[in-house]
């Protein structure tokens, strides 16, 4: 951690705003960062004037009658009040005289010789679709509370079956679509979902991702553990051929025999939303719940300001993220929506069918806020500046990027190649557990320094903390805190109470004299990552503290991947750390013992149990996970009380520590072991 510190305080650049004119775009929301003070202010002082206030610019069937309330950990928002976020970014915007309005702009990947297919869907449309498809739902018996799972490609029919779900208050689980019918089986298990929603496949570089077929595997294996899947929905969209089931349901066919008046249930505002899973640093995924009123106002506002959404004005906002993350949520679809900006949603791979495909739809949809992650920032760099200097990307006002640390170098090339060296970058720290953005400079005001997240969002009270849970003055690191409640905040993990507390709430309390009854959870929201102040009071994120490594902007567990290798029969035991990674930011790699019956014999049984192992953690878990290095050892190094030393995996992974590499036998690291040892006492 004490090198991330260094390496930081060597960034001296700042930026200050550039006026809204120079990028063309139509005015800044916030006037000074005086404003942003006073607001910011007002939001810790006042939050029941502050938060009550801005959740009446959204519509309510029934006012909420408290604004907040909070014992730790648990938080309720906006208590008794009705609503229906599906109703905030459809029916809404149709009753106030704007569904005729572009909502969602769609393209295909595949680019035929008239060019890509597009559709754009009114909020009109938006309504009838969601409504159709919300009584097909009932039709299959879905009822309010029931947990829905969805697992497609980036097509409009997802944004529709999440906000259908909302339409009638059942919950969605939503997977992303590049993992594993094992990941699938997980999910659905612990959600006790009954019905999935699919696709026939997924166009992803070209070639089909075998969406179906995943979830007839998923159907199988769970059949096999009991549980029955009731309906598999699916929407042709590849025209893939799959094998036929009497659960399956088409897609078409059930919307259409189903009639379009279905009005959107009346949710509590503490109803639940969606869930959400997501890597922790035990094996299992934590099902992360949200709910409905307080996710919706964060949301809303947060789009509002960081990205400077200005209705009626010819913006369009594109996020790049799939809707499988919680970007894709939150940034997708249910903040951008209520705004009444198009979002743009876009099928497949950056890099098809060439490296410029990004800038190629910046250019023709005249895209004006962009939002991205790092290691995708990484990769247009490697791809080369060429290829957004071919496009005419000056309709951008406003560069977003999240996900994981940015890079100065990586930031100054987004500033200067894609924002002309103009456009204010909002670095957004937040994390599915907020729900929303927390760290964030606002467009036009906050001046930027490359690599810093900036400065807390309205409402959100930010701390570094020492061990002990003191707060650290500025130009120190620590643990970053959160003290109090925040509106999108996660009201828990589904099933795990235990889970909840232990993970994010109980590092300080035990024992500590401060808090009276020391079993009770501390008021500090712990994220897991560290971070730092600067003498300005900016923030920079410095990486996670816990188990968990992230590649690419998405959170891995290690313990995960550790226990998708060990479930191959040749694997023993295995370690699993990050490693510096050129494109991914942090990549995987991986140490493992062997089964004396599986020792390879020579460098090519070496080379070919390597790539065994790389697939077998490709259809446990997904690509994303697959080791970008494996070592076979003959034993994990290991402190005497039998903990694996992951300090050193890690300078051995990064090519720190010096060991022998000898790839046709096995590595021994126990001198080394010894050696770190007896140096760490
Ligand atoms: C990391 C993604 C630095 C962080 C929205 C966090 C970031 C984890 C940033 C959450 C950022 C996210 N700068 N690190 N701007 N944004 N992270 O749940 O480690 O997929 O805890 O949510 O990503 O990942 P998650």
């Amino acid at each position: 951690m004490s090198d991330a510190i260094e390496s930081i305080l060597k960034e001296t650049r700042v930026f200050e705003p550039p006026s809204a004119e120079s990028v063309g775009a139509p005015r800044w929301l916030l006037g000074s960062m005086d404003e942003y003070r006073a607001m910011h202010r007002r939001s810790l002082e006042d939050p029941e004037g502050f938060w009550g206030e801005i959740a009446r610019e959204l519509h309510w069937f029934e006012p909420f009658d408290k604004v907040v309330e909070f014992n730790p950990p648990d938080a309720q928002w906006f208590l008794n009040g009705k609503t229906n976020i599906c109703y905030n970014c459809a029916d809404r915007q149709v009753e106030s005289g704007h569904g005729d309005q572009p909502a969602i702009v769609w393209e295909a990947e595949p680019v035929g010789d008239g060019g890509p297919e597009t559709r754009t869907l009114t909020y009109r449309d938006l309504q009838t679709q969601t409504a159709r498809f919300a009584n097909a739902l009932k039709s299959l018996d879905v009822k309010k509370g029931d947990v829905v799972t969805i697992y497609m490609g980036m097509v409009p029919e997802l944004a529709i079956a999440c906000l259908a779900c909302a339409r009638i208050g059942a919950v969605h689980s939503v997977i992303f679509g590049g993992f594993s019918s094992q990941a699938i089986v997980d999910r659905v298990i612990d959600a006790k979902s009954k019905v999935i929603i699919t696709c026939d496949g997924g166009w992803r570089r070209g070639t089909i991702v075998p969406l179906k077929e995943n979830v007839d595997n998923a159907c199988a294996t769970l059949g096999e553990q009991g549980h029955a899947v009731d309906h598999v929905v699916v929407l042709e969209r590849c025209e893939n051929e799959t094998s036929r089931h009497s659960r399956d349901r088409d897609w078409h066919e059930i919307t259409q025999a189903a009639s379009e008046d279905c009005p959107c249930e009346s949710m509590d505002s503490e109803d639940m939303l969606f869930l959400l899973y997501t890597s922790g640093s035990t094996g299992k995924p934590k099902g992360i719940k949200h709910t409905t009123g307080g996710y919706m106002v964060h949301t809303y506002l947060t789009s509002k300001y960081v990205f400077n959404l200005v209705p009626d004005s010819d913006q369009i906002y594109w996020c790049t993220a799939d809707v499988g993350w919680v970007t894709g949520h939150s940034y997708i679809i249910y903040g951008i929506l209520p705004n009444r900006v198009p979002t743009v949603m876009y099928e497949g791979a950056p890099n098809h069918p060439g490296p410029d495909r990004f800038w190629d739809i910046v250019e023709r949809h005249k895209v004006t806020q962009f939002y991205t992650a790092p290691t995708a920032i990484r990769a247009f760099m490697k791809w080369g500046e060429e290829h957004p200097g071919k496009h005419d990307l000056t309709s951008l006002q406003v560069l977003g990027t999240v996900g994981e640390p940015i890079n100065p170098e990586a930031w100054m090339w987004y500033r200067k190649h894609i924002g002309r060296d103009k456009c204010p970058i909002v670095d957004t720290w937040w994390q599915t557990e907020t729900g929303g953005h927390m760290l964030t400079p606002l467009p036009g005001v906050t001046p930027t320094k490359p690599g810093s997240c900036t400065l807390p969002f309205f409402g959100v009270d930010a701390a570094i903390l020492d061990d002990q849970g003191n707060e650290l003055p500025h130009g120190s690191g620590g643990l970053l805190g959160i003290r109090g409640p925040w509106p999108g905040m996660l009201r828990g993990i589904y099933g795990d109470r235990d889970r909840f507390i232990d993970t994010y709430w109980s590092r300080f309390s035990a024992n500590d004299p401060r808090y009276p009854n020391p079993t009770s959870p501390s008021p500090y929201y712990l994220a897991g990552d560290g971070a730092k102040r600067d003498a300005d009071g900016y923030f920079w994120i410095m990486g996670r503290i816990d188990d968990v490594i992230n590649v690419s902007g998405h959170r891995l567990g290690t313990a995960e991947v550790e226990s998708a290798l060990v479930s191959h029969e040749s694997v023993v035991e295995a370690a699993v750390v990050g490693m510096p990674h050129e494109i991914k930011g942090t990549g995987v790699a991986a140490f493992c013992t062997l089964d004396p019956d599986f020792n390879p014999d020579g460098h090519d049984a070496i080379e070919s149990l390597k790539s065994t192992l790389r697939a077998h953690v490709g259809t446990e878990i997904g690509a994303i996970a697959k080791p970008d290095q494996i070592r076979f050892t003959d034993s994990l190094p290991k402190t005497r009380s039998g903990k694996i030393m992951r300090r050193l995996l890690r300078s051995i992974a990064a090519g720190e520590a010096d060991v022998h590499q000898d790839t046709t036998t096995l590595e021994d690291y126990s001198v080394l072991a010894k050696l770190r040892e007896s140096e760490e006492g």
